[in-house]
């Protein structure tokens, strides 16, 4: 069997943002930036990267922010183009060409397995990634490239791992499988958002998965679960029942800008590692006067 490549993702971006109320009031979330970008554009230049052409963005109501920013902008690009900005006019022009981008509508928050489900005809009959926009992994090779390559190597579904404490086991998939080479795991079990009693370890998966299309049948079948949703976690463990199911611990670093802590982490770091803003940052950032807090 020659194995199908992986060109097609699939970015479930219809959340409400509760979390960050107010500033997703009227703003997606997928729209807060880190510094000067986007979430969502981090995410969809990950994807790019990692040999993706065409991305479905499932997005809620509200969200025609989303669709605008992956467009051209006439007004924008006029702008700029008389302000003698080339260089910014390229990198707008540059994201609505880097990939084809789609886009359909969530019509029930009935959680993210669901989300999945309405890739269905997008993915068709091809091995596809998901990319949760909460989760922004700066790693020399992109993390979806890194899982692309470990599902080309088993030719089956790979999760992507990290292990966490005790604390925080509640707010993820927890998975349990046998080690089948360094960093490497065949998954036997997983739980959604378990209590640190019900957890069966302390490896996670965070959002990133290369999925077999097998997946949507199991999702048909797949009972609402944790909070009354459609979990991807319920189905990927139906699915260990008929392919194997992998969990790979990537290289990179992760934030999780879900919440305002990890939001915060991202945006010193991302700013530690631009070259306009880095030196300055860091002698503020040493001369940060503690005790005034
Ligand atoms: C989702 C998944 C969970 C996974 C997490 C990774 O949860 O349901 O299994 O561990 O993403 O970030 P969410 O954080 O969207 O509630």
């Amino acid at each position: 069997m020659t194995v199908k490549k992986v060109r097609k993702a699939v970015i479930p971006a219809a959340g409400m943002g509760t979390r960050f109320l107010p500033a997703t009031k009227a703003i997606p979330k997928e729209m807060l930036p880190i510094l000067d970008i986007p979430t969502l554009q981090y995410i969809v230049e990950e994807a790019y990267k990692s040999g993706i052409t065409d991305i479905l963005i499932i997005i809620g109501r509200d969200k025609e922010s989303i669709v605008d920013h992956f467009d051209y902008s006439i007004e924008l690009e006029n702008h700029l183009e008389k302000q003698g900005k080339l260089e910014e006019l390229a990198e707008m022009r540059a994201i609505a060409e880097k990939v084809n981008i789609f886009y359909v509508r969530q019509k029930e928050a009935k959680g993210l397995g669901h989300a999945v489900l309405c890739a269905e005809s997008f993915v068709g009959d091809e091995p596809f990634v998901v990319l949760l926009g909460d989760d922004v992994i700066e790693a020399e090779k992109p993390a979806t490239k890194q899982l692309i390559e470990k599902y080309y190597e088993y030719e089956n579904t790979v999760v992507a791992l990290i292990n966490v404490d005790d604390t925080d086991v509640s707010k993820y998939g927890i998975i349990t499988g046998d080690e089948v080479e360094k960093g490497v795991f065949k998954i036997n079990d997983m739980v959604e958002k378990p209590s640190l009693e019900e957890a069966p370890s302390r490896q996670a998966v965070i959002g990133r998965y290369v999925i077999s299309p097998k997946i949507f049948e199991v999702l048909k079948n797949t009972p609402p679960g944790k909070g009354n949703e459609i979990q991807l976690t319920d189905a990927l463990l139906g699915l260990t029942k008929e392919e194997s199911v992998y969990g790979y611990e990537f290289s990179g670093d992760r934030y999780d800008i879900g919440n305002k802590m990890g939001f915060v982490h991202a945006n010193i770091e991302f700013g530690l590692r631009d070259p306009e803003i880095k030196n300055e940052l860091k002698e503020y950032l040493k001369g940060l006067d503690l005790d005034k807090f």
